[in-house]
């Protein structure tokens, strides 16, 4: 635990989305936030936001795809605010496109983000955690880490492997105070889809998904609309954070957990027809 009166969260990726209603919400419920971003440019609505209402957020430039960014920054700000109680690993970032289409290297940066740079902030800050025997580990994953969708392969992939990853640490963690949670959110309000990295090879000649492709973007358009206020996201990262026996998943929106419900008790074949009707038909 922190030393101060208020207890600290660190989040990645707070310049927007999720990662940013959840420093306002937090910070609003009493938590002094420690919010980063790879750029203070992008950090200035959150600074203006926090000056103007008076909220306990501190922000940092900090690059987590990055070991020398984190290895020089981080230690300051765990010295600063005497450790933190919760880390809230939230940058990342959708790769899309059809599986075949994709590269080696963009496959390899997608997981840099999603899911090494997550690994690096974890093994920053659990000596602390594992020395006081207590904290919070949230790592933000998707519905995505429990079933894919056409053409996400890439990204479900950086999530199935977060949330197996979290999943040992979990068991791991327990026993020495440690909480590992993930939080799958369905579809929310945020700048995932204008952030999202369209593989260079998605409409090359020689690759037949044309037809495939114009059908899936006609339907996402339509459950686009459906996207809700992230502060939902937000206030379930509270839940989370403040439980001290937190579940392990909390997924986020009823269609997400329609969904993942449906893949588990409906057969394979019949799932599968029901996920290409919604979104390649
Ligand atoms: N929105 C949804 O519907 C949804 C659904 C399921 C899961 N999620 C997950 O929720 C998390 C937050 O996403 P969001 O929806 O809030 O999207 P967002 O508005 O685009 O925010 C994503 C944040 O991640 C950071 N980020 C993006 N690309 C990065 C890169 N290459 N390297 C390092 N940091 C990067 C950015 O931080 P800086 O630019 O400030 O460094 C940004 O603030 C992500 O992990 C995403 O996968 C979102």
């Amino acid at each position: 635990m922190s030393r101060g009166e208020r207890k600290t969260v660190l989040i990645t990726g707070s310049s927007g989305g999720i990662g940013m209603a959840t420093a306002i919400y937090l910070a609003e419920k009493g938590y002094s936030v420690v919010a980063t971003s790879r750029s203070d440019d992008r950090l200035a609505a959150l600074k203006s936001l926090a000056a103007e209402r008076r909220l306990p957020i501190s922000t940092v430039v900090m690059d987590v795809n990055s070991d020398e960014a984190v290895n020089s920054v981080l230690p300051g700000v765990l010295a600063e605010h005497g450790g933190v109680d919760a880390l809230v690993n939230n940058a990342g970032y959708s790769l899309w496109g059809p599986g075949e289409s994709l590269s080696i290297g963009e496959l390899r940066d997608v997981f840099e983000t999603n899911f090494y740079a997550a690994f690096r902030m974890m093994q920053g800050v659990l000596p602390g955690m594992t020395e006081l025997g207590s904290g919070t580990i949230v790592n933000v994953t998707s519905v995505e880490g429990r079933i894919v969708t056409p053409f996400n392969g890439g990204y479900g992939a950086t999530k199935f492997a977060l949330e197996g990853l979290s999943e040992a640490m979990r068991l791991e963690l327990w026993p020495l105070g440690v909480r590992v949670v993930v939080i799958e959110p369905g579809l929310y309000s945020t700048n995932l889809f204008a952030n999202q990295v369209v593989a260079d090879r998605t409409e090359a000649s020689d690759l037949r998904y044309g037809p495939l492709l114009a059908r899936y973007r006609k339907h996402r358009a339509g459950y686009d609309r459906l996207a809700k206020d992230p502060v939902k996201v937000a206030r379930v990262i509270h839940r989370a954070i403040r439980s001290k026996r937190p579940r392990f998943r909390y997924t986020v929106g009823a269609e997400a957990t329609l969904g993942i419900l449906a893949s588990r008790y409906l057969p394979e074949r019949l799932f599968q027809t029901l996920v290409s009707r919604a979104l390649l038909r």
